[in-house]
């Protein structure tokens, strides 16, 4: 009897806890019915955006920030765009950290070339900046994603050029690799380039390959305008090309510059991405440049 009033004192707890068990397994059935899609009519969608669709990225992998959208561009060029690579805010503090430091841009001189006779080409200001020189972290920041997407690393970049293109301002079409035959020998040479864009062009500003799929190389058209495979710079936004061809020689169809500004203003951090360590030398060309290159 004795035994039979505890059991009875117990049977409402069990009973409760039976209950619960019944309605956690019911619920989980029912939840995975739901989600392998049994009782909907429309499948499931698959996006590579989905989480569980990632793939994995194993011992060598690397579990950081690495879902980047991009688009190809083209093939000739070998360009792609980056849609929302930084942020506003990003964007705004590193046109803040290059506006104090502006001198016009530099180019490299050709062997036989002045100043004087290079200055028409490009009518930017610009500032080097080192992302290690940037206290706020924001460059590294760039720099890193940079590497991310691109896998190269980061002791393959030149510092940030950081540039303005005013009113009427540009820079003739261009290769950013340079030909030892007008340079002289080079320690190394730039692979690629990455391009973003730091504020949002009104009108013109657009960064262009005019030789786009082999076109207007007859030499003779108008270098001036703005034609071929042409950018608009969207602030946030980025590109990246490559310079070279797969078998280290320039690649004629990288050749790039930027449109006239016609309404508003264009900033662009640039960031060349060279096809050895950039850290332990300095070349000619990085020596041209270095009296440009400031501490923040
Ligand atoms: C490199 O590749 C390009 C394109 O395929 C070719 O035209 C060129 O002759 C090559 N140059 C060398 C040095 O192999």
């Amino acid at each position: 009897m004795r035994s039979y009033g505890k059991e009875k004192k117990l049977r409402p707890p069990y009973v409760f806890m039976a209950c619960c068990f019944f309605f956690v397994i019911t619920g989980v059935s029912f939840f995975n019915l739901f989600s392998q899609g049994i009782f909907s009519e429309i499948p499931i969608r698959r996006t590579v955006n989905k989480k569980t669709e990632s793939l994995d990225h194993e011992e060598t992998g690397d579990s950081s920030d690495s879902n980047i959208p991009f688009q190809v561009l083209s093939w000739q060029p070998r360009t792609f765009y980056f849609p929302n690579f930084a942020t506003k805010q990003q964007c705004e503090a590193i046109i803040n950290m290059a506006k104090h430091n502006l001198k016009p841009s530099q180019l490299a001189a050709r062997i036989g070339e002045t100043a004087e006779t290079i200055q028409n080409h490009r009518t930017s200001t610009g500032v080097y900046i080192r992302a290690d020189d940037d206290k706020s972290g924001i460059l590294a920041a760039i720099e890193e994603k940079i590497a991310i997407a691109t896998r190269v690393p980061r002791d393959y970049y030149e510092p940030f050029n950081i540039l303005r293109y005013r009113l009427g301002q540009k820079y003739d079409p261009h290769h950013d690799a340079f030909n030892p035959a007008d340079y002289g020998p080079l320690r190394s040479q730039r692979l690629a380039s990455f391009l973003l864009y730091l504020s949002t062009v009104e009108e013109g500003g657009e960064t262009m390959f005019p030789f786009e799929s082999w076109r207007n190389m007859e030499g003779n058209y108008d270098y001036k305008k703005c034609v071929g495979l042409t950018i608009k710079p969207r602030q946030g936004d980025a590109i990246f090309f490559y310079n070279l061809l797969p078998n280290g020689t320039i690649d004629p169809i990288s050749l790039h510059g930027s449109c006239p500004v016609i309404k508003g203003e264009k900033w662009v951090a640039t960031k060349w991405i060279r096809d050895q360590s950039f850290e332990d030398y300095e070349d000619k060309i990085v020596k041209l440049q270095s009296h440009l290159l400031v501490k923040q």
